[in-house]
């Protein structure tokens, strides 16, 4: 027998919340997604009862585990924005990013370190579309060919890119009856809420929602022990990112952009986002940088080349490198096919594997002490 959303809801009759109403009528149940019995929902509930929900949510979790035919499950808990300003759930996926909680208002805890995770860096850009996925996963996988052990976190939990871009058709197994053991690709470990819920599923996320999703992804899997995890960052600096970069513990911030000036807009204000949070910028890459042309060789400079390096050398922050709009890139990469793990001579590797040596080299900066970015407050 298949499990359904009735069936799940019907479970959750017998588990009540603190004030002692029971879940289906409490009014905290956000929809029940149900894929080939894997469960995923979320409590809604006020931040300053977060700790008394936090027993509830487990016992949600036990009592639709134990529904035959129930696979996996995930139980959100998540706090409505406090102080006014609620916005309601909007149907556009640049909406959603933009409706998250305030900085701080998460139950999900404080930025602490994940055990066994050496270093946590973000893959960011203030734009969309801007090629920070194809950036995380070859960089990720330049940081592997340095003799990393590296790990890859789909935090765009509105579009998750990892199923595509690494070609994953498995599912994370549940290990343990609560944790789940993330995907092996090309040598690295990954999870993305892409490997749950099926792609074309449109998912409405409630602001508060996703800390609540992008911490259980960071801190219930099985990551084992990492020298590095890279975080594919949704696009924007909106609060959702601001509240992420507070949540999780950043070793850094690599930001992602375009040469055009209205990207490296958008940039500057990645960049002062991270710094307010104390997070280190280890660099700005130009994505798109330039065109060569695979016929004759000829190198165009389609957009106004160098933008991001002025913009790094102004902001104070290390430039890692450029890379150049390439068909190569966009096929290998929308293929599942990574260029840096599928064609490892190729110039284009050869970029990435810089960029990830430059990443590394940020990174021991940070750790010595020998380098700590610069603290800059704007104010937005
Ligand atoms: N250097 C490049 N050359 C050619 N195509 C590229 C390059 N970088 C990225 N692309 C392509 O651009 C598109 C967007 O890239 P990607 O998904 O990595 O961007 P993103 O910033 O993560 O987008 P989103 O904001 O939606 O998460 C993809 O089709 C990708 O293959
Ligand atoms: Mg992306």
């Amino acid at each position: 027998m298949s499990v359904t959303a009735a069936t799940v809801r019907e479970k959750l009759k017998s588990i009540k919340g603190p004030e002692g109403v029971d879940l289906a009528a409490s009014g905290k149940l956000s929809d029940i997604v149900v894929t080939d019995g894997k469960v995923f929902f979320s409590l809604t509930v006020d931040a300053a009862q977060a700790q008394a929900w936090e027993e509830v949510r487990k016992n949600a979790e036990a009592a639709v585990r134990s529904i035959p035919g129930v696979a996996s499950v995930l139980v959100a808990l998540t706090a409505e924005r406090t102080g006014g300003a609620a916005r309601s759930p909007q149907p556009s996926r640049e909406s959603q990013r933009a409706a998250s909680p305030r900085p701080g208002a998460s139950p999900t805890g404080t930025a602490r370190a994940v055990p066994g995770i050496e270093s946590v860096i973000a893959v960011a850009s203030g734009k969309g579309g801007v090629g920070k996925s194809t950036t995380a996963v070859n960089l990720a996988l330049g940081l592997r060919d340095l003799g990393l052990k590296v790990g890859v976190l789909d935090a765009d939990i509105y579009g998750p890119s990892m199923p595509r871009l690494l070609a994953v058709k498995t599912k994370p197994e549940m290990i343990g009856g609560h944790t789940l053991r993330p995907v092996e690709a090309y040598g690295m470990k990954v999870m993305s809420i892409g490997f749950l819920v099926d792609e074309e599923t449109p998912m409405i996320w409630r602001g508060p929602m996703v800390m609540s999703a992008i911490t259980q992804m960071l801190r219930e899997v099985e990551w084992g022990t990492l020298d590095v995890l890279v975080v594919d960052m949704p696009p924007g600096t909106g609060d959702a990112q601001l509240t992420l970069a507070q949540q999780v513990p950043l070793a850094g911030a690599v930001i992602v952009s375009t040469p055009q000036d209205l990207a490296l807009i958008d940039a500057r204000r990645g960049i002062a986002m991270f710094r307010r949070v104390d997070v280190p910028v280890l660099g700005l890459v130009e994505n798109m940088s330039y065109f060569l042309c695979p016929h004759c060789g000829k190198r165009t400079d389609i957009f106004n080349h160098g933008g991001a390096k002025a913009e790094a050398e102004k902001t104070g922050v290390p430039f890692l490198g450029e890379v150049p709009l390439d068909a190569e890139i966009r096929e290998t990469s929308d293929s599942g096919l990574p260029v840096v793990a599928t064609r490892p001579d190729s110039p284009h590797a050869k970029v990435y594997r810089e960029i990830a040596r430059r990443v590394r080299g940020e990174l021991e900066r940070g750790r010595t002490g020998g380098k700590v970015a610069p603290k800059i407050v704007i104010e937005s």
